[in-house]
């Protein structure tokens, strides 16, 4: 079942450089505008409790780009009263719920489905009932796929970060376990009728293991290629990461 395999551009990095000068530029609407143009298929843009890089304007502009380009917003955000009432607002094509937490660097981690099982199925329902597709930002645990399943969420994104860290790390071996069981993981989801993402981390390095996973329909990619566009610009970057995707998911058909 592997079919073309979506790239959605993360660009909340734009919007921490423009933060670190309090300026109006970079702008996060231009990347998300030339990202769909270089062949994004979507805009992937997080919200966070703190706003430290995306602003609620942001969210405003890429929602009205997204709505006029035919492109899905994948609006990122936390499981709280707050996020929960933006979205319902702007009804994105998309929201990835995820853990946050105000200390944390990046995401870190899944969101704990099995956990917080109340108030995550409490907003599957209001954002899946405001024509939002919702998914969950878990790790490749089956426990967290089965309860992303119960709360009656429609994706699972597979956290594959620690993944990458490992690969970069040249951890070879620990690298291979959590590769298999992001694998393991991808075929439960599927298996129980969900869609599978994949995100965090990713790289030029290690996306060609992470799209070789043919359940996998959507990476999410962001703070490598921001970083990258510094050097060769965000659409070469772009292209780039596409035709190593197009090129894994080419092997595999062959
Ligand atoms: N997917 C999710 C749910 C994320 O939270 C992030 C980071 O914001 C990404 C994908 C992209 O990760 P990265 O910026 O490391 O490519």
């Amino acid at each position: 079942m592997s079919g073309v395999l979506r790239l959605g551009v993360n660009i909340d990095h734009v919007a921490t450089i423009r933060n670190a000068r309090g300026s109006s530029y970079p702008e996060p609407l231009r990347a998300a505008d030339l990202a769909l143009a270089a062949g994004a298929d979507g805009v992937t843009a997080h919200l966070r409790e703190d706003r430290r890089h995306i602003s609620d304007a942001d969210i405003e502009q890429l929602s009205a780009l997204c709505l006029k380009r035919g492109k899905p917003l994948n609006f990122e955000m936390a499981v709280t009263d707050e996020m929960v009432a933006i979205a319902l607002r702007h009804a994105p094509h998309a929201a990835c719920l995820v853990p946050e937490r105000r200390e944390e660097v990046t995401t870190e981690g899944g969101l704990d489905v099995v956990r917080g099982q109340n108030a995550v199925a409490s907003a599957t329902r209001a954002l899946s009932a405001a024509g939002s597709r919702v998914s969950l930002f878990i790790e490749a645990d089956p426990a967290q796929i089965a309860a992303a399943h119960a709360v009656g969420a429609q994706v699972v994104e597979l956290h594959t970060g620690a993944y990458c860290d490992a690969a970069r790390a040249g951890e070879v071996a620990r690298a291979e376990a959590i590769l298999a069981r992001l694998k393991r993981g991808a075929a439960q989801a599927v298996d129980l009728g969900l869609e599978v993402h994949a995100g965090h981390g990713i790289d030029y390095a290690t996306v060609k293991a992470v799209a070789a996973i043919p359940q996998i329909a959507e990476l999410n990619i962001g703070h490598f290629l921001i970083g990258e566009a510094i050097f060769v610009g965000l659409a070469p970057a772009i292209q780039r990461m596409r035709a190593l995707m197009d090129a894994a998911r080419a092997e595999l058909a062959a």
